[in-house]
């Protein structure tokens, strides 16, 4: 029976392969995140889809998971009495973990794979939270807001996908209040000789499963992410690097992971051998790893 379902799941992940390789690069996204919804259920703990903050001693996803949410709220300025936009909320994690952590007045997601917008929109209202806490389906580069409508607005490990990138910086400009501030956890490449640099370490679209999927217009190191948060308008932009408490210990956590019996059975052999060779050899995530950046920005659109 369950070797039975094992070939089931392995057919299953050669057709959706398949799928997701003809699909137009623009709409790859959406139907990456949507097909290979349950195979996240494997590779996350909690409701988090994202590398994490590894602090010393941090030895479980969802903790590292939590604490890269928390560097952001802190880049945000967030506290209580804000109105927050959340975009690329992905299963909506950090939006509770900030509604416990924060007190916002409210949170507002917008996220373009409808599966995730269904599962965030159950838990809040499991846990009774629907006046404060609302999710929608919806595009960064077209957000279906008002001008000037949030105080704040967050995007998590996600902006690398928007078509292009600056798209969102102009949208996000449009919707926060005079003063309001903007915070974005991302990954760009590294730049060549240093952070003034504006030439990527590592040529747009190389094949890999961080870099593969970005638009070729968001391959810009940190120096040029930075002017073209100025270009669209903010003040008060920092772009930092925070990559040595992401990349490595990440690959790290994955690679032990990898060993354990309870990972194995737990996702499709297709799937186990895929995420294999992308951790441990140069030609996956491994190889492509030592050229990302990932970094908080942060900015502020001017009062006046
Ligand atoms: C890596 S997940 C991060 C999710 C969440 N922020 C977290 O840290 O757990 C990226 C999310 O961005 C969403 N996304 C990708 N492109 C988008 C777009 N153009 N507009 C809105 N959401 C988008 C995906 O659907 C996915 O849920």
């Amino acid at each position: 029976m369950a070797a039975r379902q094992s070939i089931v799941k392995d057919v299953r992940d050669v057709v959706r392969w398949h799928v997701w390789t003809r699909v137009r690069p623009s709409t790859r996204t959406r139907v990456a995140y949507e097909l290979f919804a349950d195979d996240h259920d494997a590779t996350t703990e909690g409701a988090y889809i994202n590398l994490g903050y590894w602090e010393p001693g941090c030895s479980s996803l969802e903790e590292a998971n939590e604490a890269l949410a928390d560097q952001l709220a802190q880049a945000s300025g967030m506290g209580p009495g804000d109105h927050l936009l959340d975009v690329g909320f992905g299963l909506g994690a950090q939006d509770f973990f900030w509604w416990e952590s924060r007190r916002p007045a409210s949170i507002t997601g917008i996220d373009l794979t409808p599966s995730h917008v269904a599962a965030a929109q159950e838990r809040a209202v499991a846990e009774g939270l629907t006046e404060s806490l609302s999710f929608s389906e919806g595009s960064a580069t077209d957000l279906p807001f008002e001008a000037e409508r949030f105080d704040r607005v967050t995007s998590l490990e996600s902006a690398l996908h928007y078509d292009p990138r600056t798209t969102f910086f102009a949208e996000a400009f449009r919707v926060l209040k005079p003063g309001g501030t903007l915070a974005i956890g991302d990954i760009i490449p590294l730049d060549l000789d240093g952070e003034r640099s504006s030439t990527p370490r590592l040529a747009p679209q190389r094949k890999g499963s961080l870099s593969g999927g970005m638009p070729a217009a968001n391959w810009v190191p940190r120096a040029v992410y930075a002017e073209q948060l100025e270009a669209a308008g903010f003040v008060d932009v920092e772009v930092r690097s925070i990559r040595d408490r992401v990349m490595e210990p990440w690959l790290e956590y994955w690679q032990h992971k990898l060993a354990e019996d309870s990972f194995k059975s737990s996702v499709s052999r297709l799937f186990y051998s895929q995420v294999k060779r992308s951790l441990t050899s140069d030609a996956g995530m491994k190889g492509e790893l030592p050229a990302l950046d990932f970094v908080i920005a942060s900015a502020r659109k001017p009062t006046a």
